[in-house]
């Protein structure tokens, strides 16, 4: 991957890629201002990487990244790019950070998001990625950035949820996003005391066994029956119909959308994304290249892309059976 004198590291670039989530301007503030304390010069990169294929590059100054690390959203804006996936794409890329002078690039996103920054690594371009979805699902990483502010948000609207299921007595379906992974709603369904928690790992849900579990709640004398059901399960609005027909239970489905990926960080993304873009700069000046960092049994350790990627993690089995003991 180079020899020593390429990965000699003048001017880094930093760019944020796929779902947005909060506390990744916490970490472009934090490269920023690392790499120019360590006599760098920064270049953003706007809108992921098909900003980078279009050139939208400009100089970040420590003045630039004022004021943004309680902002949610990214200041770099984020976007999803097919021709990053081809080879073509990526030969490009490659050939635009040379033209910056970009040798050393920070990509903040998820799986995705790594695979390009791989292939630009594989290129001579040394990259760094750093965990960045509310999803939660990188498995090399115990933490990713905006997962603590997304499950909070929900969390909250979820309590409000259920205020309003108890006094009405009714069953209430909460979508929570999460796609391919179930973290969202399995932290969100413990944290709410949900009676069911719905996720895209579970392979086997029944219908038919929800529903006697809702008429078993009831007579157990339960004022509401709290399902928090993952994007990827979906279909919540549907769900509650059939739910209602069966039971006779007025049931609503509220889905909470895109709100869970908005809003001002908490103070751990915001902490804990600060120390990882800072981490990220000082990487690629040792000459690290092809890493990801993450954060793992209590600290912050960086892996190899490549080895990364190849990782898989499960929901923990036990989390899930203690979340159905506590809904007794
Ligand atoms: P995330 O980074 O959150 O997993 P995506 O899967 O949407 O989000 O990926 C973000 C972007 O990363 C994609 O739009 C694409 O530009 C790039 N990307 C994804 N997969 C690859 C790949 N296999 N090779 C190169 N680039 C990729
Ligand atoms: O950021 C992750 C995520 O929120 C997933 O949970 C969800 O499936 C996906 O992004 C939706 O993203 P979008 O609506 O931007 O395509």
């Amino acid at each position: 991957m180079g020899n020593d004198s390429e990965k000699i590291v003048r001017t880094i670039g930093v760019l944020t890629s796929g779902g947005d989530a909060p506390g990744m301007n916490a970490a472009i503030r934090a490269v920023v201002r690392t790499a120019l304390s360590r006599g760098l010069k920064v270049r953003g990169i706007r809108r992921g990487y098909l900003g980078l294929l279009n050139e939208e590059i400009i100089d970040l100054s420590a003045r630039d990244v004022s004021d943004t690390i309680e902002r949610g959203g990214t200041i770099l804006q984020t976007a999803r790019c097919k021709e990053m996936r081809t080879e073509e794409g990526q030969q490009k890329a490659a050939a635009i950070c040379k033209k910056y002078g970009i040798d050393g690039l920070v990509v903040i996103g998820g799986d995705g998001s790594f695979a390009g920054a791989q292939k630009l690594a594989n290129l001579g371009v040394n990259t760094i990625g750093l965990p960045g979805t509310i999803d939660l699902d990188i498995a090399c990483t115990e933490y990713t950035i905006g997962f603590d502010t997304a499950v909070n948000t929900a969390m909250e609207a979820i309590d409000k949820v259920r205020d309003t299921s108890t006094s009405h007595e009714r069953c209430s379906i909460i979508e929570v996003m999460g796609r391919d992974a179930g973290y969202l709603a399995l932290w969100c369904g413990i944290a709410n005391g949900a009676e069911r928690i719905l996720m895209p790992e579970e392979q086997d849900f029944d219908e038919k066994v929800l529903i006697e579990d809702i008429l078993e709640n009831k007579r157990r004398g339960k004022k509401n029956y709290i399902i928090i059901n993952a994007e990827g399960i979906g279909d919540s609005i549907n769900m509650a119909k059939r739910i209602e027909e069966a039971t006779g239970i007025e049931t609503r489905a509220t889905i909470l959308g895109h709100m869970q990926r908005g809003g001002s960080p908490t103070c751990k993304d915001r902490v804990y994304a600060s120390i990882m873009g800072s981490l990220a700069v000082d990487l690629l000046i040792a000459g690290k290249s092809n890493r990801v960092v993450g954060y793992k049994h209590g600290e912050y350790i960086d892996f190899d892309i490549d080895e990364a990627l190849a990782m898989r993690k499960a929901i923990p089995e036990y989390q899930y059976e203690i979340s159905k003991i506590l809904a007794l």
